[in-house]
C-alpha cells in the first residue's frame, strides 16, 4: 500500500532552500543542550536515558533500564515505581513552588483563571477522591470529552494519580466517533462538559455523550462539568462534577505504580477505518516527554511563559500541555478558544498579556496567520518570545520564513518538531542553541534517539537520497502497542522493515547533504489535515455508508492553508434521484461525514463520477484520483483496468456541476 516517497514536486521545492540560522552567541550560551548531550548519548545510550529517568522522583528505582527481549514490546526503567500525577504536582509544592502559576487559564469569551501548583494540587487531589468514591481505580478506562477548561487537565492528572487510563476523545468528534472509541476500550466514566465555546457562542457537548452513552453499555457515570450553563438532559448515570468533586477531601495520598503501569490510551487513523487505541505507559514516557521538553523548548521553569496551542485531544496536549510542562514545572498558558474570537489577532493579545517566551504552534495555523496579514501581530508587543516551535506536519520555508520575522521577531529559534502519536515524544527536531536551523527541516534526531532514511530495501540512503523513515532503536516513550490488537501492532509498524527491526513511521524523508532530515509527508493512505491524521478509509467508510453512495474514493490534495484537505469523489447509487448529484445533495454528504466522524473530517471538495480508477485486481488507484484533484495532468494509466475511466471523470468534472 505505500507509494514511493517524495511523490511531487515537494521534494524539487524543498533542494532549493539552503538557509541556515545559527544561534546566537547569547542563546547558545544560557542553553539547557549543549553539543556534548549528543556525544554522551552516542557513549551509552542507556545510560543517558537512566540520566534522563532521574528528572523524576522514583519510588523505587529501577533495576534495568530497558528490556527489548520481547520486542517489539519495550520495557523501560524495570522495576522502577513511581506516580506520574505526583511528579507534575505535588513535587513542585513540596520544594517550594506551590506558589508559582502553574496555568495561566484564559477562556474564550475572557474569563481568565491562574491556577497555582498548590491549587492544582487540591483540584487533582479532590478529583482523585471522586474516581475513587466512584470505584475508579488502577487500570480501568476514563474517557475524557472535554474542551480547553482547567478541568481537562485535573481529570488527565486524577486518572494517573489512581493508575486509572484515561482515553481523551477530542472535543469536536462526532457521538459516533465518541461511541467507538469508548467501546474499544471498554471505558467505565465518561467525564465531559455540559458544552463548549465556539467562536464565540456556547455549542452543546453532552448530547453526543448522551448519543454515545447509550450505546456504549461499559459506561456506569458520566461526570459533567458546568461550563456554558446550557440546559442539558440528564439521566441517572450523570453527575456534576461541582457536586461530585467539589465535597472531596483535597488530600490524597498518591501511591507509586509500575513503570510500565499502562498511563493512557489515544485513539488515532490509520489505514483502515477502525481507529488504533495507542497505548502508552508511565515512567518511560514521562521520561521522555520531561526531557524532549526541558531540552527542545530551553525551558527555564523560573522565568518563562510557556503555551503550546494543541488541543488535548491531540497527543500534543498529552505531552506538551499536560505531561512534558508539568513534569518541569512550568508557567504556562492555557487557551479555550478558536485563534480569531473575537478578532484575528487573539493569540498575540494573549502572548503580549501574559509575557508568553515559549509558543507552540502548528504550521496550519502559521499559514492562516500568514493569509490573515503581518500587519496583525505588528500591532503587539511579542518582544517576549524567545522559542518558537512547529508540530504535525512538515512547515513550508515560507511558513517558516514569516513565522521568524513576524512572530520571532528574526531572532528566535524555531524548533520544527517531528513525532507522533506513537512516539509520544519528540523524536527529530533541532536543539536550540546548539543546531543552525533551516527553514523546513526537522533536522536531526535527539541525543538517545535513533532514526534513519532508509530505501525499499531497508538500506540507509546516502546524503541526497530520499525514502522512508525508520526509528532504529527504542525509545523510552514509545507505545507499548495498540490496544487489544497485538496482530495490528505488529503489522503496522514492524513488519515493513521486520527484518531489520526497525519501526516504520509511515513518512517519506530525505537526506540533504549535510545528513539533515526534511521530512516529506505519509507514503501510506493517511491524510494529515491542518496536522490532524484521518485515514482515507475511514471517510470513504462514512460517505458509504449515506445511503445515496454506491461507491467512495477519497484522496488528500495539496492545500495552502491545511496541508491537505480531502476530496472525495462518489459512485451514487441508481435509485438516488435526479438531484442526488446537486448542490443541496453534496452539502448533505458532508455533513453526513461530520456526523460520522466529525467537522474535523468534513470533504473540502466533493466529485460526483460515474467510475473510479481501479486496477486489474480492483485497488483504487488513488494516485490519478490526487492528480485530478489537485488539477494536474493525469499520469500514468497503463496499469488501469479500463483505461477510458479517466477520461470519463475529467468529462464529468467539466459539465461543472460536481463541485461542492
Ligand atoms: O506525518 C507526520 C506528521 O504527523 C504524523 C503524526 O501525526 P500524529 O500522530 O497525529 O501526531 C501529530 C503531533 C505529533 C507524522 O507521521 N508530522 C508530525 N510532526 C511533523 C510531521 N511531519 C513533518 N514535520 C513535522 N514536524
Amino acid at each position: 500500500m505505500t507509494q514511493s516517497p517524495g511523490q511531487g514536486n515537494a521534494l524539487d521545492n524543498l533542494l532549493t532552500e539552503s538557509r541556515t540560522f545559527p544561534p546566537s552567541d547569547e542563546f547558545a550560551a544560557q542553553a539547557n543542550a549543549q553539543p556534548a548531550l549528543y556525544e554522551e548519548a552516542k557513549a551509552d545510550r542507556e545510560a543517558f536515558w537512566a540520566k534522563q529517568a532521574e528528572r523524576l522522583h522514583w519510588d523505587t528505582k529501577w533495576d534495568q533500564v530497558l528490556d527489548w527481549s520481547g520486542a517489539p514490546f519495550a520495557k523501560w526503567f524495570v522495576g522502577g515505581k513511581l506516580n506520574v500525577a505526583y511528579n507534575c504536582v505535588d513535587r513542585h509544592v513540596e520544594s517550594g513552588h506551590g506558589d508559582q502559576v502553574a496555568i495561566h487559564w484564559e477562556g474564550e469569551p475572557g474569563d481568565s483563571r491562574a491556577i497555582t501548583y498548590a491549587e492544582l494540587q487540591r483540584e487533582v487531589s479532590k478529583a482523585a477522591n471522586a474516581l475513587t468514591s466512584l470505584g475508579i481505580g488502577a487500570e480501568d478506562r476514563v474517557a475524557i470529552y472535554m474542551p480547553m477548561v482547567p478541568e481537562a487537565i485535573f481529570a488527565m492528572l486524577a486518572c494517573a494519580r489512581v493508575g486509572a487510563m484515561h482515553s481523551v476523545v477530542f472535543g469536536g468528534f462526532s457521538a459516533e466517533a465518541l461511541r467507538t472509541r469508548i467501546e474499544d476500550s471498554a471505558c467505565r466514566l465518561v467525564i465531559t462538559t455540559d458544552g463548549q465555546y465556539r467562536r464565540g457562542n456556547p455549542a452543546p457537548l453532552k448530547p453526543a455523550v448522551d448519543e454515545a452513552v447509550a450505546g456504549a453499555p461499559s459506561v456506569e457515570k458520566v461526570i459533567v462539568v458546568k461550563r456554558t450553563d446550557t440546559e442539558v438532559a440528564w439521566t441517572d448515570k450523570d453527575v456534576w462534577w461541582h457536586e461530585l468533586v467539589d465535597s472531596q477531601s483535597d488530600q490524597h495520598t498518591p501511591e507509586a505504580f509500575d513503570s510500565e503501569h499502562p498511563l493512557f490510551i489515544l485513539y488515532t487513523s490509520g489505514t483502515t477505518g477502525k481507529p488504533k487505541g495507542i497505548l502508552h505507559t508511565s515512567g518511560g514516557y514521562l521520561t521522555q516527554a520531561s526531557y524532549t521538553h526541558n531540552y527542545v523548548f530551553d525551558l527555564k521553569p523560573d522565568t518563562d511563559v510557556y503555551w503550546c496551542t494543541a488541543d488535548i485531544g491531540w497527543v500534543t496536549g498529552h505531552s506538551y500541555i499536560v505531561y512534558g510542562p508539568l513534569s518541569n514545572r512550568v508557567t504556562q498558558v492555557v487557551y479555550e478558544g478558536t485563534p480569531n474570537t473575537p478578532h484575528e489577532g487573539r493569540h498575540w493579545e494573549i502572548v503580549q498579556k501574559y509575557g508568553v517566551s515559549i509558543y507552540y504552534t502548528a504550521p496550519t495555523l502559521i499559514r492562516t496567520f500568514m493569509k490573515w496579514g503581518a500587519d496583525i501581530p505588528a500591532k503587539y508587543d511579542l518582544s517576549s518570545l524567545r522559542v518558537l516551535g512547529s508540530v504535525g506536519e512538515p512547515i513550508n520555508p515560507e511558513a517558516w520564513i514569516w513565522y521568524r520575522e513576524n512572530v520571532g521577531g528574526g531572532k528566535a529559534p524555531i524548533v520544527d518538531t517531528w513525532w507522533q502519536t506513537e512516539t509520544g515524544a519528540i523524536m527529530i527536531s533541532p536543539l536550540p542553541g546548539v543546531v543552525s536551523t533551516k527553514p523546513g527541516s526537522a533536522q536531526r534526531p535527539l541525543p538517545g534517539i535513533g532514526a534513519k532514511v532508509v530505501n525499499d530495501e531497508g538500506v540507509e540512503v546516502e546524503h541526497g537520497g530520499g525514502g522512508y523513515l525508520v526509528l532504529d532503536e527504542p525509545w523510552p516513550s514509545m507505545l507499548r502497542g495498540i490496544w487489544g490488537d497485538e496482530e495490528r501492532y505488529r503489522d503496522t509498524y514492524w513488519s515493513r522493515f521486520g527484518e531489520q527491526g526497525f519501526y516504520f513511521a509511515g513518512d517519506g524523508a530525505k537526506y540533504d547533504a549535510d545528513g539533515d532530515i526534511w521530512l516529506l509527508g505519509r507514503v501510506d493512505d493517511v491524510m494529515n489535515v491542518s496536522g490532524h491524521r484521518i485515514s482515507t478509509t475511514e471517510v470513504e467508510s462514512a460517505l458509504v455508508s449515506h445511503p445515496t453512495v454506491a461507491e467512495a474514493a477519497v484522496v488528500g490534495a495539496s492545500d495552502d492553508t491545511t496541508g491537505q484537505g480531502i476530496v472525495a469523489f462518489v459512485i451514487l447509487r441508481g435509485g438516488a434521484g435526479a438531484d442526488a448529484g446537486g448542490a443541496e445533495a453534496i452539502k448533505a454528504l458532508r455533513d453526513h461525514v461530520a456526523k460520522e466522524i466529525g467537522p474535523i473530517a468534513k470533504p473540502r471538495q466533493i466529485m460526483v463520477v460515474p467510475e473510479l480508477p481501479k486496477t486489474r485486481s480492483g485497488k483504487i488507484m488513488r494516485r490519478l484520483l490526487r492528480d485530478v484533484a489537485e488539477n494536474r495532468t493525469v499520469g500514468d494509466v497503463t496499469t488501469l483496468a479500463d483505461s477510458s475511466v479517466m477520461d470519463l471523470i475529467s468529462a464529468g468534472l467539466q459539465s461543472g456541476k460536481a463541485e461542492d
